[in-house]
């Protein structure tokens, strides 16, 4: 393989899903990719185990309580840090030529802007950044031209089937969703929704986070809002269709009619080592599409009565500043909440609505104005929790 320049990792939230599918990753081309730093918020055992099996130069903790004892285990295998401050120091490191950003929800947006600062490529599974610091981030990265390579399987697609594309031939991009766990439920029964039956996701195996934002369709507006940035199109341009079986990943139309689709079967491991590997392809190690097993694709509309939060994040980026960055903030309690049994799933998109209207937008923001209200969010949605 010619094109791939070794990449030097810091896959920032190595412990999570997606963190530990790009080792998974890593670890089949080892003479293409190398990590150099992991981080963790606090899941300090599969921490030490990826520290001793990949031999990072070091590693970061969120949690300062679990510094001191992850220091001592790890002594004489790599350099510990700790905090956000850690994340940043680390990022600083000049073998660094890739920044793997698979944090979840907004602690991942300060990770990103840093890299862009530091001119270094990022591998951006954490849609959050996009979504609450999208116009900022893509503004730095132009500037920088540090690439943002997508890792959302959805963009993943997109992106992929624009490659070699004119731009400017692009009518419609196409965002499929699985639909989730409850898209046959009636309105009624949302009410009763349970933590665990919104944590079982038809088709892909994810963290708690946005498997439910993939119950509420909260996911798919997020992804409208990234594709939004990612791809500089309309809004309008952007739709969405269910399409239960999750093999058509997503779609791009083009003004002659003809429509680009990329498939596969549900494993982020693809779209992960497509960010990694571009602008070339290497073999992987999933599982192949077995068409006998699928003998019908569908298609159907979203019902946005049903499923408010998809409208409410179409409105928030139509309102447009820091309006999204209030909507994924209080988004973010909110799941929290319902994951802690404080709310029911219903109360989902009304305590975001509550923040949102609650909010005054900025229409510029530096980074230290959308963090801070970001915090703001937080703290109003949080109150509404009670
Ligand atoms: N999972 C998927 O298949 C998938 C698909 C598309 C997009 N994404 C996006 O990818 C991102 C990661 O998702 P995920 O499913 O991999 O999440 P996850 O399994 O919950 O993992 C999150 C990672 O971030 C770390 N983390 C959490 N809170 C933190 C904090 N406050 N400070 C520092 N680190 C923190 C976690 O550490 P601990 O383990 O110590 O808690 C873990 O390493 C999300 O933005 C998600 O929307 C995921």
């Amino acid at each position: 393989v010619k094109n791939i320049k070794k990449k030097q990792i810091a896959l920032l939230g190595s412990t999570g899903s997606i963190g530990k599918n790009s080792l998974k990753v890593i670890s089949q081309h080892p003479k293409h990719f190398q990590v150099l730093y992991l981080t963790a918020n606090r899941n300090i055992n599969d921490l030490i185990l990826q520290a001793k099996q990949y031999r990072p130069r070091g590693v970061v903790i969120t949690d300062k309580k679990l510094y001191k004892e992850l220091k001592t285990t790890l002594s004489g295998i790599c350099k510990v840090f700790w905090g956000m401050g850690g994340i940043l120091e680390v990022l600083q490191d000049p073998e660094i030529n890739l920044v793997l950003n698979s944090l979840v929800g907004g602690i991942g947006i300060l990770p990103t802007y840093h890299s862009i600062q530091l001119g270094k490529d990022v591998a951006l599974a954490n849609k959050e950044t996009l979504v609450a610091a999208g116009q900022l981030i893509m503004k730095n990265a132009l500037k920088k031209r540090v690439k943002i390579l997508p890792i959302d399987s959805e963009h993943s697609a997109i992106w992929q089937c624009i490659l070699g594309e004119d731009k400017k031939n692009i009518k419609r991009i196409i965002l499929t969703a699985s639909g989730g766990p409850f898209r046959n439920w009636s309105k009624e029964k949302l009410f009763e929704i349970t933590r665990e039956q919104a944590l079982l996701h038809p088709n892909w195996d994810m963290g708690e986070k946005i498997t439910i934002d993939s119950a509420t369709l909260m996911n798919k507006g997020l992804e409208i809002i990234e594709a939004f940035w990612l791809y500089n199109v309309q809004l309008r341009q952007i739709e969405v269709v269910i399409h239960p079986q999750s093999i058509i990943h997503s779609m791009v139309e083009f003004k002659d009619g003809s429509i680009k689709a990329q498939m596969g079967v549900p494993d982020m491991k693809i779209p992960i080592q497509f960010a990694l590997s571009y602008p070339d392809r290497l073999t992987l190690k999933t599982e192949y599409i077995s068409f006998d097993k699928y003998n019908s694709l569908t298609f159907e509309r979203p019902d946005l009565k049903k499923f408010p939060c998809l409208k409410i994040a179409i409105d928030a980026i139509k309102a447009g500043g820091t309006y999204p960055a209030v909507m994924n903030a209080a988004n973010e309690v909110a799941v929290n909440g319902f994951l802690n049994k404080q709310i029911r799933f219903t109360d989902i998109p009304i305590i975001i609505s509550e923040t949102m209207e609650n909010h005054s937008p900025l229409k510029e923001y530096s980074i230290d104005e959308l963090l801070a209200v970001e915090k703001e969010s937080k703290k109003y949605a949080t109150n509404l929790l009670n």
